[in-house]
């Protein structure tokens, strides 16, 4: 892929626009400062603590867009009055192999940005480039796991229409609980 990916969504009623693009070292900063938010370190295992490991993070991306295995995307919002863009989440496609069905999905939602629709709607964008752009390569499903307690991500799994599966027995340490697995499939 040579050309950067740039996604568009929309505004919401409720919501300004989104932009979701390969993150860049400039994240560093509000990655770090996201990244305080005890919800999100207790839901997602590769947290930063400083500006050292948010390089090192944004570098790992960097590597998986290069690679073609690991697709990250920042998610910015437009800020009234003001011509930058506020990182509000993340989203991600992950474990893609040329030839194989199946890829996985995950998501985080800064905690000033949250309950407005940030992460269902950047998955859903994520969603189509996904089987738009790998569907011709054997790319048939994407997958989204999280663990049983984590209400508000089942919930944006149920409204990104991936259906429940399964559930999936605890793998500690990046899995402490038991997990859902929901699909969203091509023809969905
Ligand atoms: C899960 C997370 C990504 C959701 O982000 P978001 O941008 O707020 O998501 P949305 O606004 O699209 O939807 C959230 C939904 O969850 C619901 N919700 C939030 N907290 C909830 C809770 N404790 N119990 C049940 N539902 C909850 C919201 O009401 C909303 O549903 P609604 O639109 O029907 O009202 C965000 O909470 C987060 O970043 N959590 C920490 C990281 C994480 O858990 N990532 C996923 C790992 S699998």
């Amino acid at each position: 892929m040579s050309a950067p990916v740039v996604l568009q969504v929309a505004a919401s009623p409720v919501s300004p626009a989104l932009v979701l693009r390969p993150w860049r070292m400039e994240d560093v900063a509000p990655l770090v400062e996201v990244s305080r938010d005890p919800t999100l370190r207790q839901w997602v295992s590769s947290v930063v603590d400083n500006d050292a490991e948010g390089t090192r993070w944004v570098q790992a991306q960097q590597q998986g867009w290069a690679a073609g295995d690991r697709f990250g995307f920042a998610v910015l919002e437009a800020q009234p009055g003001s011509i930058r863009e506020q990182l509000v989440g993340n989203v991600v496609l992950k474990e893609v192999t040329s030839g194989k069905p199946a890829a996985e999905v995950g998501y985080w939602t800064a905690a000033h940005a949250r309950g407005r629709g940030v992460a269902s709607r950047a998955l859903e964008a994520l969603t189509s480039w996904a089987f738009d752009t790998f569907e011709a390569d054997g790319l048939e499903r994407l997958e989204l796991l999280h663990q049983v307690d984590n209400l508000a991500s089942c919930r944006v799994a149920q409204k990104s229409r991936y259906d429940f599966d399964t559930i999936l027995p605890a793998a500690p340490p990046s899995f402490p609980r038991d997990g859902h697995l929901h699909i969203r499939r091509t023809s969905t």
